[in-house]
């Protein structure tokens, strides 16, 4: 069940020699890295369709058959692309991220519109509230009055998280969060690591922001939890979760992204408490750990899937993992000496190998052979945008809390309190096969990398 996308038209061969017009950076020069960071952030955007007429704004082409991408990756690509504002400066897609972003925030504006009802995993949702969480740290520029507000936004999200409805009522995964939020949805059962990450690295922030102490505890009770199911082993290995009834079973696949996010969140937490433990011991442990599973000879890899094959959910991983080291390198600035000097043998191996597409700069997705791999895709661009940044942050302001500038407004009571209930958009003239195709969406839908794992 896990989804090959089809690879685009590769066109290495025609750039194999010359590299015509390939990507190229001075990684000591700032303002070579963001030029080199505008080009990729240009590139990167020739995927989105969603300002041009016919097409929804917010989302990338998708979701699979109709494209290769998932709705969350249109959420995850608007934080890049707001990170990309914040280290560079660079206003040019305010419009554009501003449209994106609100389009999606649905009726309750809480990141649940209808149209993404049958794939939506709280995973999901919460890349869309990383979104509003950045604009709300980096002082983007606040919607109108009558529209959803950033913070509120996030809040609404995280407020709804914690709603029993989402979690394991009793036994040994008891207060876990499911990977999806809906009982229909295959993969309810399964209590994953990204779902309960995302809330953790949410609730850290909001705990920052806000220094409302009731995130933090209950960011806090969430890493206890994740702990002590073992899907963050002693060594700090983070897996990427396990099934009900118990949690037993541990998948012990890791991917970046999931050892990222609550490496980020730590570093949150740490901040927020003005470097106390237990935040500080387990940042340095995740670091130390994370530069030995993800950063072979110091170049990104996807150990899980990289060797094989990674969907285009995995393609876009390593770009959230440099740049929420990045971000723990500005939280926690005793980590730079460790973090850095990786982050930068990776983002020369990542801008290496962008001779592709046919304007001969475009990315592929292994950085470690030197050569483009032949597939461009959305992530691609991406990892390589968030190669290229994460080396700025320590140089950049960090984010902002309602005491320190931030303007966004907040709602501590945003969200639906509505339980949930299985719902589907209506069956339209595409879906003649009928339950097969749905039941076939269910399953391949949401972040969707280890849909094959949960058929409960
Ligand atoms: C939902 O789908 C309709 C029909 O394709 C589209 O017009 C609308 O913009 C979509 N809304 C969202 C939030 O995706
Ligand atoms: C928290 O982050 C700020 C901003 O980067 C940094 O100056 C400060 O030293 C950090 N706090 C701790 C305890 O490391
Ligand atoms: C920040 O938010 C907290 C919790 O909502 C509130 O108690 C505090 O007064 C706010 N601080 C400022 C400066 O607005
Ligand atoms: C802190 O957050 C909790 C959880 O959302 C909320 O119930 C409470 O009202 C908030 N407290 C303040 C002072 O804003």
């Amino acid at each position: 069940m896990v989804r090959l996308s089809a690879p685009l038209v590769a066109t290495f061969g025609l750039f194999a020699n010359g590299a015509l017009g390939a990507l190229e950076v001075n990684l000591d020069d700032p303002e070579s890295i963001k030029s080199t960071a505008e080009q990729v952030a240009k590139d990167l955007l020739t995927f989105y369709r969603g300002d041009e007429p016919g097409w929804v704004p917010g989302i990338l082409p998708g979701p699979p058959p109709d494209g290769d991408y998932y709705w969350w990756q249109g959420g995850a690509m608007w934080g890049a692309l707001l990170d990309y504002r914040h280290h560079t400066g660079d206003k040019q897609f305010d419009d554009i991220i501003t449209q994106a972003i609100l389009w999606q925030v649905g009726p309750n504006k809480d990141f649940m519109p209808p149209n993404w009802t049958a794939s939506m995993g709280n995973d999901d949702q919460a890349f869309w509230a990383y979104s509003a969480m950045i604009a709300a740290e980096t002082g983007y520029t606040d919607p109108p009055p009558d529209e959803a507000q950033w913070l509120a936004l996030a809040q609404a999200v995280f407020n709804e998280q914690t709603h029993e409805d989402r979690r394991v009522a009793d036994g040994r995964c008891k207060w876990g969060l499911r990977w999806q939020v809906y009982p229909s949805n295959n993969g309810y059962n399964y209590i994953n690591t990204v779902a309960n990450a995302c809330y953790f690295n949410i609730g850290s922030r909001l705990a920052r922001y806000t220094s409302n102490d009731t995130y933090a505890d209950l960011a806090s009770k969430t890493f206890d939890l994740i702990q002590r199911l073992g899907y963050i082993s002693d060594a700090y290995d983070v897996y990427d979760g396990a099934h009900l009834p118990d949690c037993t079973e541990i998948n012990k696949a890791q991917f970046s992204y999931n050892a990222a996010m609550i490496l980020q969140g730590c570093a949150f937490m740490y901040n927020h408490t003005n470097g106390a433990e237990p935040w500080k011991t387990r940042v340095d442990s995740l670091v130390d750990r994370m530069l030995q599973i993800f950063f072979p000879n110091g170049v990104a890899f996807e150990p899980s899937c990289e060797p094989g094959n990674c969907n285009a959910d995995m393609e876009s991983f390593k770009g959230y993992m440099h740049r929420w080291m990045g971000q723990t390198m500005q939280l926690v600035p005793e980590t730079y000496s460790k973090i850095y000097p990786v982050l930068k043998t990776s983002a020369a191996a990542a801008v290496a190998q962008c001779t592709g597409g046919d304007n001969g700069r475009m990315c592929g997705f292994h950085w470690t052979s030197g050569a483009f791999d032949g597939k461009v895709g959305a992530g691609q661009q991406m990892n390589v945008l968030g190669a290229l940044i994460s080396l700025l942050t320590p140089s950049v302001a960090p984010p902002l809390t309602n005491a320190t500038g931030g303007t966004s407004q907040g709602d501590v009571n945003a969200g639906s309190d509505q339980s949930v209930m299985p719902s589907f958009p209506p069956i339209t003239g595409g879906d003649k096969a009928g339950a097969g195709i749905v039941t076939a969406v269910l399953m391949t839908g949401a972040l969707s990398a280890f849909a094959w794992m949960s058929m409960d």
